[in-house]
Order: C-alpha cells, then sequence, then structure tokens
C-alpha cells in the first residue's frame, strides 16, 4: 500500500546515494555524495579509493536521507541496494552496509540490478506501460532493449566496444577539458556538451559507427580513433604539446557529440532514454526528431535521475499495480514497441 517505504542504497560506481521512496515512487528524502572530482584528478576511477570513499560517507548518506524522510529505520518496509553489476569494491561497501542494516533492523532485503534501475527510471517521473523500449546510454554501457515487465527485459543490441560516456569522457580527458576552468567540476561527457554548445559541428566530419550493419548494436572504440586522429593531426599543425589544443576545441567537441548523437539516433526508433549520457540534451533533441517522426513519445527522466543515485534504485520496486490503474484509465498509452 501507499505506507510501504523503501529504503535503496546505491554505491555501485563513484557515487554513493541513499533514498527513501514509497511506492509510487515519490521521494520523501534522499542524499547522494559524489566522488567525481576525486576521481577527475586521477584521470579515472582507481577502484580501492572509490570503496574508501564509499566506507567513509556511506553512513552520513543513508542517515542523511532517513532524516531528511523523517522516517525511522523501524518504519521502513524493505531496503532495495544495487548487487550488480558494477565495481566489485565498490558494491562490496553498499551490499556490507545493507546487510548490516538489515540484519539490525530486522528488514526484508531486495537485490537490485544496476541496469535494470535505469532502464525503469522514466516510471518514477511519467506514466509509462510496459513493453516499452529502452536506449541505456552511460559510462559503462551503450544497450538497446524491450522492457516486457519489471524483472523481463530483452536484450535488442548493446556496444561491441566501450560505452559513449567512456568515450566522451577519453576524448575529453585527450583534450584537458576537464582541467579547463569553465569544466572543472564536471565530468567528460558534461564538459563536451558546454563547449559544443559554442561549436561548429560541421568542422568537422567523422564517420557515424556502423553504417553497413542493421543490427541494434553500437560502437564508439572507432569513433575515438578517428577523433584521436584529428586531434594529434591539429596538435602537429599548430604545433603545441598533446592535451593543449585551444583553437578548435568548441567545434571538436560538437562534432564528435552530433556523431554520438547520430549514431545513437539512428539505431533507435522509439526509446525510453536513460543512464547519465541520457542527460545530454543534444542527445535527446537528436532521438526526438526520430521519435516525432514515427509518432511516439520519448520519455527522458530528468538528468538528476540519469545518472547514478539512490532514488533509480527503487525505481524497480514501484509498485506494478500502478501501470495497470494507469491503463484502465486509459492515460496516453506511449512508447508500445510496434511489430
Ligand atoms: O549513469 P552514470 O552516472 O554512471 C554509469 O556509467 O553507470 O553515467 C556517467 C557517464 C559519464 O561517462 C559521463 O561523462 C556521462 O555519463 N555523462 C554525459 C553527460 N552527463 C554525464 N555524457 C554526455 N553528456 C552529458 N551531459
Ligand atoms: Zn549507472
Amino acid at each position: 500500500g501507499a505506507s510501504s517505504l523503501v529504503l535503496g542504497i546505491e554505491t555501485s560506481c563513484d557515487d554513493t546515494g541513499a533514498a527513501v521512496l514509497d511506492l509510487n515512487g515519490n521521494i520523501l528524502g534522499e542524499s547522494l555524495h559524489s566522488q567525481k572530482e576525486v576521481h577527475l584528478k586521477t584521470g579515472g576511477i582507481i577502484p580501492t579509493v572509490a570503496q574508501q570513499l564509499h566506507r567513509e560517507h556511506i553512513e552520513r548518506v543513508v542517515n542523511e536521507a532517513l532524516a531528511l524522510s523523517g522516517v525511522s529505520p523501524q518504519q521502513l518496509s524493505a531496503v532495495a541496494t544495487t548487487v550488480k553489476p558494477g565495481l566489485a569494491l565498490s558494491l562490496g561497501i553498499g551490499l556490507e552496509f545493507s546487510r548490516r542494516f538489515v540484519t539490525q533492523h530486522r528488514k526484508p532485503f531486495i537485490p537490485i540490478h544496476h541496469m535494470e534501475a535505469h532502464a525503469l527510471t522514466a516510471r518514477m517521473t511519467e506514466q509509462v506501460e510496459f513493453p516499452f523500449l529502452v536506449l541505456l546510454i552511460s559510462g559503462g554501457h551503450a544497450l538497446l532493449a524491450v522492457a516486457r515487465g519489471v524483472d523481463d527485459f530483452l536484450l535488442l543490441g548493446q556496444s561491441l566496444d566501450e560505452a559513449p560516456g567512456d568515450a566522451m569522457d577519453k576524448v575529453a580527458r585527450r583534450l584537458s577539458l576537464t582541467k579547463h576552468p569553465l569544466c572543472s567540476p564536471l565530468s567528460g561527457g558534461q564538459a563536451l556538451e558546454l563547449l559544443a554548445q559554442s561549436g561548429d559541428r560541421t568542422s568537422f566530419s567523422f564517420t557515424t559507427p556502423m553504417g553497413q550493419s542493421l543490427d541494434c548494436n553500437f560502437s564508439f572504440a572507432g569513433l575515438r580513433n578517428q577523433v584521436s586522429l584529428v586531434i594529434e593531426k591539429k596538435e602537429e599543425e599548430e604545433g603545441v604539446a598533446p592535451g593543449s589544443l585551444l583553437s578548435c576545441v568548441n567545434d571538436l567537441a560538437a562534432s564528435v557529440q552530433h556523431t554520438v548523437a547520430c549514431h545513437l539516433a539512428k539505431r533507435t526508433h522509439r526509446a525510453v532514454v536513460s543512464g547519465g549520457v541520457a542527460s545530454n540534451q543534444y542527445i535527446r533533441k537528436a532521438l526526438s526528431l526520430i521519435t516525432e517522426r514515427e509518432g511516439l513519445r520519448l520519455l527522458c527522466p530528468p538528468p538528476k535521475l540519469c545518472t547514478d543515485n539512490g532514488i533509480m534504485i527503487q525505481s524497480v520496486c514501484i509498485n506494478p499495480l500502478t501501470d495497470i490503474v494507469l491503463s484502465l484509465l486509459h492515460v496516453d498509452p506511449v512508447l508500445f514497441l510496434r511489430a
């Protein structure tokens, strides 16, 4: 019922997140500690450092979420925690904490699959009925799946090499963007989006990946390679040291972002989009062009829900009954996968 309260805990990568929600998806309290700035300094996530930071912050983050929600541990119906996939050392801290918590307070434990939680975040802010198509684009994954139910996904395609967020992070690092004063607290993907705003996407023409293949898979390593070669050439032309290109950085960012958006849009006809990269407005726009043409609605959870957080963990726990009730009320049936 509406009084069921779930504490969600997420530590799969570099964010320590916790939130208290009811089963209708209302957020009662949340807290998030991001390790991004630390990892930016080392140029990538060092698992033991991530683990230590989760260890230092998890108790405070959980207590803060509980305090903000005004819910005591006793009032909780269950604890839902990411169990996979992710960095083993990071996941371990969330699991260890949850195990102690549910033992101490005698609560049921709900194991959460991180990707399913991303895929279902749209259900937290919108009325979505199964089945729908999910495009999940993050730092770790690109995958396209049919969500047939809370625990029932049909994988249509995935990245054959790296994830779009990872590729954009690497390009940003290669261009030293995250050291750029304007971009300093941002992830690589965010920095690219910011700089692309004042760049010309037609200045460089990169080949959209996998133009010849008719499946639903993705690829980003080849594009990143194309970009690296162009960066090298430009650095040589301008006689600057690696990573200190200044002149065409905005144009490069715009062109890379455009090519990523084209690749994603071409392989997606109708989608619910989530994951960190889904907070990119340009990519959302490209996808909306596709869904508009198909007469479908594109659902993008707010950026805050797209990147890792403790709230999304409970998207899996939202009462499945909500969907049935909505279909009886005949709320705009969106995003059906048309056979
Ligand atoms: O979902 P997320 O927080 O973590 C996982 O990978 O699970 O996604 C983080 C990734 C990073 O690679 C980051 O660069 C990318 O999402 N990202 C973006 C944007 N915001 C975050 N990429 C492009 N444009 C953005 N605005
Ligand atoms: Zn994630």
